[in-house]
């Protein structure tokens, strides 16, 4: 059985994915409102994942005999001053996110939890992702500028993610 330790920790975890899946739902609606569908597109695939991410926590808890309490959503922002500003704040919290299983990997060495350290491998892989993910569009972002062509080109890319 899991340690409350863990089981804490975890549950604070779960509610930080869900937060992530909120913000990126949120960055969704703001880019409908802009009439870019490919980067609404790209943000609901993202809002997906990171439920998806909040489940494989929520899953592992339950498996363990833990027990999941699902704390208050903080609200997330609704406006961004441009898209480059969206995906760095993107590519921050993703940095921040990455720090915080950091810290639960290191909790789960420190409580020897193995089956977590496994489950938090994953997470670990899936971080460097994420955060490649987002500087390459705040890259491409920041080439682009304000080119009205270039970020309708860029609208479509994004719009092919599955
Ligand atoms: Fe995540
Ligand atoms: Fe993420």
């Amino acid at each position: 059985m899991i340690s409350k330790t863990m089981q804490e920790a975890i549950n604070e975890q779960i509610n930080k994915e869900l937060y992530s899946s909120y913000l990126y739902l949120s960055m969704a609606s703001s880019f409908e409102n802009d009439n870019l569908p490919g980067f609404a597109k790209w943000m609901h695939v993202q809002a997906d994942e990171e439920r998806g991410h909040g489940m494989k926590l929520y899953h592992h808890l339950v498996d363990r005999g833990g027990r999941v309490i699902l704390m208050a959503i903080a609200a997330p922002a609704t406006d961004w001053n441009s898209n480059l500003e969206a995906f760095k704040v993107v590519q921050a919290h993703e940095a921040a996110v990455t720090a915080s299983i950091n810290a639960l990997y290191e909790l789960a060495l420190k409580e020897k939890d193995y089956p977590a350290q496994v489950l938090l491998q994953w997470f670990i892989t899936e971080q460097v992702e994420e955060e490649k993910n987002a500087a390459e569009i705040v890259q491409q972002l920041e080439l682009i500028d304000a080119h009205g062509t270039a970020v309708l080109m860029l609208d479509k890319q994004l719009g092919k993610r599955g």
